[in-house]
């Protein structure tokens, strides 16, 4: 595989600064960065090592205005619905909310711009539609999203293409048994990469007894 300029190659520093990027530019992404957070993604854990997982890249422009169209609709539903309607929350994280908010309604009605959509897909066999079995694509599309941000490139991790997942297959060639769970934008950013709002570890983290919590 051909060597990349990585412009980021400390992995605290890669970890902390990967968040959502919805705002990209149009600008072509060469094949060859595509392969390598691929190569990533493809390296991840997953159950039982099965790997059933499936990659599917679309640039073309007829393709995507379509499925742009698809998400806008999720988006929207999503919107009434009253999502992101959070009244009650602390200052730092409504205004995380906020931010959240604005960048997912860009990316909605942006989508189509993108130069690169992959969709992570899973292979479910009978019976396998559980959180075990469904999370084993999860290790492989935050590879390659930690594998974007090192290259420079942007991704979000996105789902709500999945209101017209049928749609999608049909659009796409995608067999009825394969979930595509995830769909993640890939382009280079038009801001800057760095923190997402976190909560601290110790709110979060409990010690040898649920509640339990060490400053
Ligand atoms: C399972 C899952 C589904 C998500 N679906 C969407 C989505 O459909 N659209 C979107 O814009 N962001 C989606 N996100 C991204 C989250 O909104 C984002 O990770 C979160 O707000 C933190 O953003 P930050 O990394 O910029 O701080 C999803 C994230 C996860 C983990």
């Amino acid at each position: 595989m051909s060597e990349l300029p990585v412009v980021e190659s400390d992995i605290f520093e890669v970890i902390g600064t990967q968040r959502a990027m919805r705002r990209l530019k149009p600008d072509p992404v060469p094949e060859e960065y595509i392969k390598k957070i691929l190569w990533a993604a493809t390296r991840a854990p997953s159950g039982g090592n099965r790997q059933n997982w499936r990659w599917l890249v679309v640039t073309d422009p007829e393709k995507k205005k379509q499925i742009q169209q698809w998400y806008k609709e999720g988006w929207d539903n999503l919107v009434a619905s009253g999502y992101g309607n959070r009244p009650d929350l602390p200052p730092d994280e409504a205004a995380s909310n906020e931010r959240v908010m604005r960048s997912a309604q860009y990316l909605a009605d942006h989508l189509h711009e993108v130069p690169v959509l992959i969709f992570a897909c899973a292979l479910l066999g009978p019976g396998q539609h559980d959180l075990t079995a469904g999370s084993s694509i999860y290790p492989a599309v935050q590879n390659l999203m930690l594998a974007a941000r090192a290259l420079g490139l942007g991704t979000a991790l996105t789902t709500l293409h999945r209101i017209r997942q049928d749609d999608v297959r049909r659009l796409l060639g995608i067999p009825e048994t394969v979930e595509t769970a995830a769909l993640i934008p890939v382009g280079w950013p038009r801001g800057r990469f760095g923190a997402g709002f976190r909560k601290p570890v110790e709110d979060v983290t409990y010690w040898e007894h649920w509640g339990n919590k060490r400053p």
